[in-house]
């Protein structure tokens, strides 16, 4: 049952939706207290995510970001995001940098997940670059979205290990599996304090 004091988290994600639905699902079965996602922002119109959204019936916009000017698409997705009165922003698989203005309107209220342990392997491909780095592990992060790419205060994380012949495939696949644990609890962390 929803009420009025349950914090509102307003997801963006721009494809497949894998963490999206984790959150979804956390608090479907109540590992995730005190929540709701109230909508997923999406800028592509074939994300699978919109599937994702669909399934959990969760109201989905798509913000359209092909083919605009970006300030034409920031100013309709900084009004579709304000709509949502969000407690909590959560981008996950969000393939857009966002613009200082999104940044500030929301900071201190919105979360990335990264795969990686940053500092390290920031920005593109970072399993690539772990594996391209020899790393022995790598993992993932949830951190606050700061105006500086992926570098924001750390939320938590969780390593994995680089096992040998990993591929760029087999590796995102472990990550992954722990993006969705990492987000689901770095959520919990935020929702209770
Ligand atoms: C994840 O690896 C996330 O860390 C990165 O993009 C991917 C999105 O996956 N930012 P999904 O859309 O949540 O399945």
């Amino acid at each position: 049952m929803s009420s009025s004091s349950e914090k509102r988290i307003l997801v963006l994600a721009s494809g497949r939706g894998s963490n999206f639905g984790a959150l979804a699902q956390a608090i479907a079965d109540g590992t995730l207290k005190g929540c709701r996602i109230t909508g997923l922002l999406c800028n592509k119109k074939d994300a699978p995510a919109l599937a994702v959204a669909a399934h959990w019936k969760i109201p989905a916009t798509v913000v359209e970001s092909r083919g605009r000017l970006r300030t034409e698409y920031e100013t309709q997705l900084l009004s579709e995001m304000k709509k949502h009165r969000p407690d909590l922003i959560c981008l996950a698989g969000y393939m857009r940098l966002l613009g200082p203005e999104v940044i500030t309107e929301f900071e201190g209220r919105m979360v990335n997940i990264h795969p990686s342990l940053l500092p390290k392997f920031a920005g593109l491909h970072p399993q690539r670059q772990a594996l391209d780095a020899g790393a022995k592990e790598s993992g993932c992060t949830v951190h606050w979205v700061t105006q500086e790419m992926d570098a924001g205060p750390i939320i938590d994380q969780e390593r994995v290990p680089v096992l040998p012949g990993d591929t760029v495939e087999s590796l995102s696949d472990r990550i992954l599996e722990a993006e969705h644990r990492t987000y689901v609890r770095a959520v919990g962390k935020i929702i209770s304090k």
